[in-house]
């Protein structure tokens, strides 16, 4: 049956993808989005509202356009080192933005809520894969914030009754097969885009930020999931609260685990050249070892990341950079 949602963040890019996922299938989408980070040229899939989660009165409009079954919530902040350079611009942004849409999903009666969350929030894992029930260690304001609304979704369910869902994603990466949309951000800070962009635009040389890891090869060893395998595990959720009450957490990784260098080398291999790249110093507030145990999300919500295979990932990436590279120029 369609249903209808609201994606607050769906110019973005996981909330692009999900709402080009949603309207696909027949469902109703109305994308919230300030386009502070988000695009435009992204707010084709549905209807856009646009609007800041910092303005109550954004919002009440925004629940007047239509009675949401469920709201996606991907609209953050999201880059590492500016939250440790600027906190409070993480937690205002991320917390009360957030604090003030679920006012409006309680007012409004709309009882099932996705929320984008983070393995930022483990911080340092006490040992990898990680598993949902591990220690919640952020070591960075960016995942800090995220923890905070895990546990305020917790509280709301037990009081509220409000349904959630919180998926904690490891390294989104990739795009969107047809190009249509995909991973751009201004300034690039996320080391597929900017290894890709290193190569056809051979503006800058790439950064690595550190090879004194205690990892395979010293670098920093993360966990890529396709974005489209992201947006699935979303649909999935959604229809797990419509069936089940609580306050759910999944991880959605691959469950594999990528060096920085073992990165650089495929998509090396992919292009067919070779990457100028400079060793500096470590990145204030990166962990060392990020890589899920996706058992939970497998068994419960029966999803498997169907395109998070690193050469689909690579792929798909530098398929969407060329076609950004091309409206450019
Ligand atoms: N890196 C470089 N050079 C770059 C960019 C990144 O060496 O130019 C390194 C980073 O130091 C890190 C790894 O590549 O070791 C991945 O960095 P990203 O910036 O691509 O991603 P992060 O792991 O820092 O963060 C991402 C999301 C976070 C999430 C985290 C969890 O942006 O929201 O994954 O896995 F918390």
């Amino acid at each position: 049956m369609a249903k209808t949602f609201l994606l607050c963040g769906g110019a973005g890019y996981v909330g692009s993808h999900m709402a080009k996922l949603l309207t696909k299938l027949g469902h109703s989408v109305v994308v919230f989005d300030n386009l502070s980070t988000g695009h435009s040229k992204f707010t084709k899939f549905g209807e856009f509202f646009y609007g800041d989660l910092l303005n109550n009165k954004d919002i009440k409009e925004a629940f007047k356009t239509r009675k949401f079954d469920a709201v996606m919530h991907f609209s953050a902040k999201t880059v590492v080192p500016e939250s440790v350079k600027d906190p409070a611009k993480y937690f205002e942004n991320n917390v009360i933005g957030t604090l003030n849409l679920l006012k409006q999903v309680l007012k409004n009666g709309v009882d099932k809520f996705i929320f984008s969350s983070t393995a930022g929030i483990y911080g340092e894992p006490e040992s990898v894969p990680i598993v949902e029930g591990s220690t919640l260690r952020p070591i960075n304001p960016y995942g800090e914030s995220k923890l905070v609304i895990e546990n305020i979704l917790k509280y709301y369910y037990t009081a509220y009754g409000l349904r959630s869902v919180s998926f904690r994603y490891f390294n989104a990466a990739g795009a969107d097969p047809d190009a249509e949309i995909g991973e751009s951000h201004d300034p690039e800070t996320h080391l597929i885009p900017n290894i890709i962009n290193s190569i056809l635009e051979k503006k800058s040389t790439l950064k690595i930020f550190g090879n004194d890891y205690n990892t395979k090869d010293g670098f920093c060893v993360r966990d890529y999931v396709h974005v489209n395998d992201i947006a699935e595990a979303h649909l999935l959720g959604s229809e797990l609260i419509e069936n089940e009450a609580g306050a759910f957490t999944f991880n959605l990784g691959s469950g594999q685990g990528y060096s920085v260098m073992e990165i650089i080398s495929k998509i090396e291999k992919f292009v067919g050249k070779k990457i100028d790249y400079k060793i500096t110093n470590r990145r204030q507030g990166d962990a060392e070892v990020l890589i899920a145990d996706i058992k939970k999300a497998k068994e419960v919500l029966k999803w498997t990341p169907k395109q998070s295979d690193l050469d689909i990932i690579v792929s798909s990436a530098v398929k969407w950079h060329k076609k950004l590279l091309e409206e450019k120029m």
